[in-house]
């Protein structure tokens, strides 16, 4: 994965300054201090993940694989994006385990429908919640309980799966008393730093996705950023050029855009990364996913020529998954000179051609290149944003790894709910 800041307006001095230098280096000690208290044990994951809970995921997707046409995942927030990332990204075929997300609202209409869809099918179902309290993913559970009693009588039990903390609440509780088979969300990870975990291995593991080729990568990104210089670490150079588009340049909005439809799901877990982490105290980029070229035409404009807010961080993918080639086409058709182009040349010059009028809008442009799709890319991106997105929260100033208004939310919501 290469990264590249040409385009990001920014001079090299600004973001290798000393003063930055001192604040990287305390970030990196604070990151990957053997005390992981403050949330931060995602930080060594990839060399110090629980290998036994790895074969669990495995072995556990293979009685799914045995028994079931899909899993559904219940899950929220972190408990869900990382694994929607991975899935839509690598997954190119039909998959033996379809992975079906719920949770994900209190739209019942939304739930009926995928539950309608399932009904004859046969369903292991996995409950993603860290906490075991969050209000989504506890009715629906109680709806998919239902639904599964009905469907496989006294047995249902045997189908259902709890991704949880390994000690406290509700669904470990219920887990030991009932005898449900469980997996852990390590201790001081949060949900939107714990893709590599089980909550999203065992998903991807049912799709059958390679997770030892993600660990791989993840574990190359882990070794590849360990530097505590900005120069030589380009996860904390990403890090810095944010604070400066933010701090120096006035940039309030960081778009996350892919001309790859494949990484619209990765974006949304970038979104949800950053602004979960970094959204405290007025501080902090909103950050939003585009995929190109459908988008440049509706928000291309306002990119191009609105209040000029906006960065933008583009995620390249070299080369396509499939490919083809324009041909016959008729003498009198606009679009003749593109005949004999394959697609893959097409999108290329599109990409060029938005990065061309974006940088004459005077839009800071951060780019990042895969030369594909793969598992292995997909565990090194993810490493890569989860240490810079900690590195940048650290830079405003704010704890990235809580996120108390989403817990005022619940709260209100509890509230309301019982009175
Ligand atoms: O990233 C986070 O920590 C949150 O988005 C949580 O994942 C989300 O709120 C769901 O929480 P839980 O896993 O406790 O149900």
């Amino acid at each position: 994965m290469k990264l590249n800041l040409e385009n990001s307006t920014l001079k090299q001095n600004d973001i290798y300054a000393r003063d930055y230098q001192k604040k990287i280096k305390d970030i990196h000690q604070r990151l990957h201090s053997a005390d992981h208290s403050a949330g931060t044990t995602w930080a060594d994951y990839p060399e110090n993940y629980d290998t036994k809970e790895f074969s669990k995921v495995q072995k556990l997707a293979k009685q799914i694989k045995s028994n079931s046409d899909a899993l559904l995942v219940v899950g929220i927030g972190g408990s869900y994006l990382g694994a929607k990332a991975g899935i839509d990204m690598l997954v190119t075929k039909k998959t033996d385990v379809e992975i079906i997300f719920a949770g994900i609202n209190f739209d019942y209409t939304d739930l009926a429908q995928k539950l309608d869809y399932l009904k004859d099918k046969d369903v292991t179902v996995n409950i993603v919640s860290k906490s075991g309290t969050t209000v989504e993913i506890l009715s629906t559970l109680n709806i998919v309980e239902r639904f599964m009693k009905n469907k496989y009588k006294n047995d249902y039990k045997s189908r259902m799966i709890f991704t949880t903390d390994k000690i406290k609440g509700y669904l470990r509780q219920r887990a030991i008393a009932e005898g449900i088979e469980t997996l852990t969300v390590p201790d001081d990870m949060g949900g939107r730093y714990s893709v590599l975990s089980s909550v999203g291995m065992l998903p991807f593991v049912c799709a059958g996705l390679n997770a030892k080729q993600i660990m791989a990568g993840a574990y190359d990104a882990y070794k590849a950023l360990c530097a505590e210089t900005i120069e030589e670490n380009p996860a904390y150079q990403y890090a810095v050029y944010r604070h400066l588009i933010n701090k120096k340049l006035g940039k309030k909005v960081e778009l996350f855009a892919s001309f790859s439809p494949r990484m619209a799901s990765f974006g949304a877990w970038l979104q949800q990364l950053f602004a979960e982490s970094e959204g405290k105290d007025g501080k902090g980029l909103f950050v939003t996913p585009l995929t190109f070229s459908t988008d440049l035409h509706s928000v291309g404009q306002f990119i191009q020529q609105g209040t000029p807010v906006v960065a933008e961080t583009f995620i390249n993918v070299e080369k396509p998954l499939k490919d083809t080639n324009l041909s016959n086409i008729a003498l009198d058709c606009p679009i003749k000179f593109l005949d004999g182009k394959s697609m893959s040349e097409i999108n290329s010059a599109a990409f060029n051609g938005t990065l061309q009028a974006h940088k004459d809008a005077k839009v800071p442009i951060a780019i990042f290149s895969i030369d594909e799709i793969n598992e292995y890319n997909f565990g090194y991106l993810v490493y890569f944003f989860e240490l810079a997105c900690g590195a940048s929260g650290y830079l405003l100033g704010v704890n990235p790894f809580n996120q108390p208004g989403v817990e005022q939310y619940k709260s209100y919501m509890k509230e309301l709910l019982k009175n």
